[in-house]
């Protein structure tokens, strides 16, 4: 009987020491939701980083404890994170990827642990794996994984998913190692991004690079087929959904209802990264305020930033930044009793998530660049009434499947400001209509439609190859 291995840089799970023993708190992230149909059952497992540094006499206890959930740990040391995680994955490749190319670094040693680190993943994955087994790859921690494994066990099935976008070629050739990285994921018989621009650009800088063929939206190399193609990635829309109509849930609502009132919530939540756009998000805000007077003590922000890689320099600085400029709009416009911007950086349980979300009035997602944004297929899936609007950055792949949302472009501050007015004086009818059609799209293509279709795909074109080489 083969297995499905699943392989990412995270394991679905965080572990924590309490009382000096090792807790696994289960993701409530929409992948590990919709690979747990996969990962749960029988032999199948998923392989990642345990996500904190674990002393070495303690990790037989963390993989015994993480066995048991079908979870298989990879341990990286201080100098690993370092260089391979915060280095080469997100000084490097996170910048690059995402369009921000000064941030990029070019550092020899963090591609040296970026290879040091794939490979042990690869040795990890060839203790588990048999010949006949099907491996899904994700993300771009580990782009020259498949590639690794294709020469261990050639025949296997490997597919592999980008959750972040694929530049264009003349950002990706800015890479020293740009064909290391291609070659790397052409070890693949399936790669998939979350639309087609993607796969345009990938299949572009593929040509460009590497001595390789293409006819249509396969790539021929070393006598292997490879198809790219287009998956968008839903969330669990039926748990946003009915967590709504949860006690937990309406009591939090009820709270804002007696903290806020009638104050129209404009609300904004993101892990910290400045692909989000959340300094353009705060300026356009602002222009909000400077220019409607009336909407003083009417409307507010309610703006959460989750905490992420705060080792990275540019990191901390966005952090500095926002702090500034939410300090400097509240001091300009608040009264003895409003806050114009209700900041909080920290992560909050998923009750209070749901209860922001179905109160909301108005979803302002705002990236400069993001490969998909689940935020703004949350912020639908909790509107259960039918009311809000959601005003989403032409940039984030959802904007190509959520078009009634109000598109902007993030650098154009004027048409945030009037996409933000829009939201506050558009009609009810109008609100209802644009969310009924938007809900649709986040209701029927969840995260069991996008596992289903990637697996079926590469189930098939795997068929497909088998067939080719008997001929
Ligand atoms: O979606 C991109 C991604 O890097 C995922 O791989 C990851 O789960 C998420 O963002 C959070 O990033 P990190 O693992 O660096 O905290």
């Amino acid at each position: 009987m083969s297995k499905t291995i699943i392989v990412s840089n995270r394991l679905p799970v965080r572990i924590a020491k309490e009382n000096d023993e090792y807790q696994l708190k289960v993701s409530e992230g929409g992948l590990a939701t919709g690979l747990g149909s996969i990962y749960k059952q029988g032999d199948n497992v998923w392989i990642g980083w345990a996500g904190l540094d674990v002393d070495k006499g303690d990790e037989a206890e963390i993989t015994n404890k993480l066995k048991q959930e079908n979870l298989c740990p990879v341990y990286l040391d201080p100098e690993e994170i370092q260089n391979y995680y915060e280095g080469f994955s997100n000084e490097t490749l996170w910048p690059i990827f995402h369009y921000m190319s000064t941030y990029a670094q070019y550092e020899q040693v963090y591609w040296d642990y970026y290879q040091s680190v794939n490979e042990k993943f690869k040795k990890v994955v060839l203790e588990i794996a048999e010949p006949g087994d099907i491996i899904w790859i994700h993300d771009y921690q580990l782009l020259l994984l498949p590639q690794m494994i294709r020469e261990a066990l050639p025949n296997t099935t490997i597919g592999f998913f980008q959750h972040i976008p694929f530049p264009s070629y003349e950002l990706f050739r800015l890479i020293p190692w740009r064909a290391e990285l291609l070659n790397g994921m052409l070890g693949s018989d399936l790669i998939g991004f979350h639309t087609y621009d993607d796969v345009r650009h990938f299949t572009s800088s593929a040509t460009r690079v590497l001595p390789i063929q293409t006819t249509a939206n396969v790539i021929h190399k070393d006598d292997r087929n490879i198809t790219i193609d287009a998956f968008p990635m839903g969330i669990d829309a039926k748990k946003f959904n009915d967590l709504t109509h949860t006690e937990a849930v309406l009591q939090e609502k009820e709270v804002y209802n007696q903290i806020i009132g009638d104050t129209k919530i404009i609300l904004s939540i993101d892990r910290l990264d400045y692909s989000k756009g959340i300094i353009q998000r705060l300026l356009a805000f602002d222009k909000v305020l400077s220019e409607n007077p009336d909407y003083i003590e009417k409307i507010s922000m309610h703006m959460i930033v989750v905490p992420s890689r705060d080792n990275i320099p540019q990191y901390r600085d966005l952090r500095d930044d926002i702090d500034k400029l939410v300090g400097n709009i509240n001091s300009r416009y608040r009264t003895p009793s409003w806050h114009p911007i209700h900041y909080f950086y920290r992560s909050f349980p998923i009750e209070t998530l749901s209860g922001l979300y179905s109160r909301a009035d108005i979803c302002l997602v705002t990236p400069m660049r993001d490969g998909m944004n689940l935020v703004s297929k949350e912020y639908i899936a909790s509107k259960t009434d039918e009311t809000g609007v959601l005003i989403l950055s032409e940039m984030a792949g959802a904007s190509k499947e959520l078009i009634e949302a109000i598109i902007v472009n993030p650098n154009n501050l004027g048409e945030m400001y009037r996409a933000i007015v829009q939201a506050l004086e558009m009609p009810e009818e109008e609100k209802i209509s644009r969310m009924k059609n938007l809900r649709e799209t986040v209701m029927k293509f969840d995260i069991n439609h996008w596992v289903k279709i990637f697996m079926d795909q590469l189930a098939a074109v795997k068929n497909h190859e088998k067939s080719r080489r008997a001929k």
